[in-house]
């Protein structure tokens, strides 16, 4: 049934804008989330006409949950207390273990996966999931209000508020790439059926490049019989300059990068960065080995490079997540053992999260590294080339949706060919100034044409059209 009063424009994701870390003490300390997604939807209080807005997320651990029960949160922000059993198995056990892994393909196929009745059971947790926020939805909207819905978290969303809410404007944007068909095949014909027509209950569907939007349509065509009353979209979430560039000037930023320059030790050491979750699509291990082959294959690099790599933990209630985790630690202690020497450490590694810090490597770097599997966008690719001080060059997958935008002025790689990668990884290191200088202006125009308030709007807009 339609309220009378509510928001005019509502937003659903799993991760909010804000989440509570509950103290020893009781107390409950708010933190205010980073990344495209967050600083994208922030536009949502920017609208010209001034309308009322609401962003629907999860409470997604015991300090949000204890947010929500004594009522401490943020206007405009409501979160729901879904059951924590229910809550783990539609996240861990669905989204990050099922979704996530189709659309970026992670299934070493011959064990995984194994859809039997525990898939199942998760499976009944995810439709209650989406449920809970199709019905908070269909209680905060105004009459006719538009509602984007966002990623594969809540892919059922659109057709559940359909049923609830006739007259609301829904959209819903995929954060992800999405998985050919012979891949989403995999999954079970029911499950690919319900999940295809649950996003094609939205009036509108958003995707980061035109490669992900066909490979939707595709399987819509061969499992659903294709995309009939749903308009789809290319929106590529372009980098935030103004916000990247004033950030990274601020005083936390210069305190890290002193700090990093004296781990890096020497001035004229060059220096290979990656910034990423510790996230098995980004292909971190790979991205070592590559570079301790450059070391292996050119000695003439010994002493003179650093690779920095910042990978930020990420899932870690995943086993998986946990090994890889691991494995890149591992990966890197032996890159160092074997190559470094006392004045020289090849590989610095961080894995705690600290953003002034990644705004300092992206400053510095001469080189970044972005050799993801397979990935949505990849913002790091977009975000480097604009703060940086003396031009990074770009050694990018073409399997990373910013490869679309970025691919012409970036040094592009498979990313499983780890020899080509080595040899792209010299070849950044080895090219002139001025030439990285005018790559990188060219890569700094591209990032930002879609800065996230008008890559919001523009879905916005289109969706009340
Ligand atoms: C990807 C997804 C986002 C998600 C983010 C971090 O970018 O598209 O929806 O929020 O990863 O993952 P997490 O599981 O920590 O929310």
């Amino acid at each position: 049934m339609a309220s009378t009063q509510g928001a005019q424009i509502l937003v659903a994701s799993n991760r909010g804008p804000v989440s509570y870390e509950l103290g020893a003490d009781g107390t409950l300390d708010a933190r205010r989330g980073g990344g495209g997604l967050v600083s994208g939807l922030s536009a949502i209080g920017q609208d010209p006409d001034g309308a009322s807005a609401v962003w629907v997320c999860a409470a997604l651990g015991d300090g949000d949950r204890e947010a929500v029960r004594r009522g401490v949160g943020e206007p405009g922000v409501r979160m729901l207390d879904i059951d924590p059993d229910v809550y783990a198995d539609a996240y861990n056990g669905i989204a990050n273990s099922v979704l996530w892994f189709v659309h970026h393909m992670l299934y070493q196929t011959p064990l995984e996966p194994v859809f039997g009745p525990e898939f199942r059971a998760r499976w009944a947790s995810y439709e209650a999931y989406n449920r809970a926020f199709a019905e908070a939805l269909a209680a905060e909207a105004a009459p006719g209000a538009a509602v984007v819905v966002q990623d594969y978290h809540l892919a059922l969303v659109p057709g559940m508020l359909r049923g609830l809410r006739v007259d609301l404007r829904i959209g819903h944007f995929s954060h992800t790439p999405w998985a050919p068909v012979d891949y989403f095949r995999m999954l079970p014909d029911d499950i690919a059926g319900q999940l295809l027509r649950g996003m094609l209950g939205a009036d509108r569907l958003g995707f980061l490049t035109r490669r992900w939007a066909d490979t939707f349509t595709a399987c819509c065509e061969a499992l659903v019989g294709g995309t009939a009353g749903t308009a789809i979209g290319v929106h590529g979430l372009g980098a935030d300059a103004e916000f990247l560039r004033e950030r990274s000037r601020r005083p936390d930023v210069e305190e890290r990068l002193t700090a990093l320059r004296e781990q890096i030790g020497g001035p004229d050491r060059k220096v290979i960065v990656r910034v990423d979750r510790t996230e098995l699509s980004k292909n971190i291990v790979r991205g070592l080995r590559a570079y301790e082959l450059l070391l292996e294959t050119r000695p003439e690099w010994h002493e003179r490079v650093v690779h920095v790599a910042f990978a930020y933990p990420s899932r870690q209630d995943l086993a998986v997540y946990r090994d890889y985790t691991a494995e890149v630690s591992r990966v890197a202690e032996e890159i160092n053992s074997r190559f470094g020497t006392a004045t020289w450490t090849p590989v610095v590694l961080h894995v705690k999260d600290d953003f002034a810090r990644s705004l300092a490597a992206y400053r510095l770097a001469d080189v970044a590294l972005v050799n993801p599997i397979r990935d949505g966008m990849n913002l790091v690719a977009k975000e480097v080339p604009v703060v940086s001080d003396e031009g990074c060059a770009l050694v990018l997958s073409r399997e990373a949706g910013a490869y679309e935008e970025l691919g012409d002025d970036a040094l592009v790689v498979n990313p499983y060919d780890v020899s080509a990668t080595a040899d792209a990884l010299h070849a950044a290191l080895v090219m002139g100034a001025g030439e990285r200088a005018e790559h990188t202006k060219r890569l700094a125009a591209a990032a930002t044409a879609l800065p996230p308030a008008q890559w919001f709007l523009d879905q916005l807009n289109a969706l009340r059209d």
